[in-house]
């Protein structure tokens, strides 16, 4: 067996997890929670916002569904061990942490030519963001514990570049590649840790032309959060592993 084939038998679709999604209360990290929720599990509903993350929290309450709020800013290291320190406290542990939090910004144009601003507050959420949380988690994920990023189809090494918003698709690529080194890292832990693409989804982040729903674009997600797997360090689409 490789390093990065584990053994994660102990975990069925009747259990109940603690799992933590990260910008979750919109988009498709909101539907993440919601479909989690409906399975059963123990949801934790993180939000930079704290007026944002209650108001999300009401709109589920309202289908009765219950999940707790943390308020959890990614790109703030004080923010996220004070989160740790919540989660300690009311849960002990995660099992499955999802990183979903990122940012694609109006003037990211162009690698060449945008500003060193667009480029560091894009890696700083999307990449750092991502790091720092696992980093600070750790401790609180034991052995069968997974971790999820939020990748795209634009951080891809084996599709051509599209050319839009690059310095979002560099994050992504970024992403990919820490996602394979904590694969390996963590594997003699295990812990499983892998990537997957929601395709492009109608959201704030995907626009109106979008294809896919939000439900569309979390199945994946909650899939790798809930069911039988054996992967670590690979990229999923659509519950199947896709090429870097
Ligand atoms: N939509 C697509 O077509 C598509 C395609 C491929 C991949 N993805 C990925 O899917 C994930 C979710 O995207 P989405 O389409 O649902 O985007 P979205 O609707 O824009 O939601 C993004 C979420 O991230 C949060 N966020 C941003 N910066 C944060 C920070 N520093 N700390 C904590 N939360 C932060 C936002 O919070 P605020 O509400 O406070 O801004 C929001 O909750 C992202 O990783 C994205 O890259 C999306």
């Amino acid at each position: 067996m490789s390093k990065l084939t584990l053994t994660i038998t102990s975990t069925t679709m009747t259990e109940h997890k603690v799992i933590l999604v990260t910008g979750s209360n919109k988009g498709i990290g909101f539907e993440v929670v919601r479909q989690l929720a409906r399975l059963g599990h123990h949801v934790i509903l993180a939000a930079r916002d704290q007026a944002k993350g209650q108001q999300a929290v009401e709109k589920l309450l309202k289908e009765n569904l219950t999940v707790h709020f943390i308020a959890l800013d990614v790109t703030d290291e004080f923010s996220i061990r004070h989160a740790v320190e919540e989660v300690k406290r009311k849960f002990q542990h995660i099992d499955v942490l999802i990183n979903n939090a990122a940012v694609l910004l109006r003037e990211d144009q162009s690698v060449s030519a945008g500003t060193s601003e667009v480029f560091h507050t894009t890696m700083r959420t999307n990449v750092f963001g991502p790091v720092q949380m696992v980093r600070n988690f750790l401790p609180l994920i034991s052995s069968g514990g997974r971790i999820i990023m939020t990748s795209s189809g634009g951080g891809s090494m084996s599709d051509p570049v599209g050319g839009w918003s690059p310095v979002y698709c560099v994050s992504k690529s970024s992403l990919n590649a820490v996602t394979r080194h904590f694969a390996y890292e963590l594997a003699d832990r295990n812990i499983s840790v892998n990537a997957y693409c929601p395709g492009w989804v109608k959201t704030d982040m995907g626009g109106k032309s979008a294809p896919r729903t939000a439900e569309q674009g979390a199945d994946t997600a909650v899939w790798l959060a809930t069911a039988v797997i054996s992967e670590s360090g690979k990229f999923f689409r659509d519950r199947m592993v896709i090429p870097w």
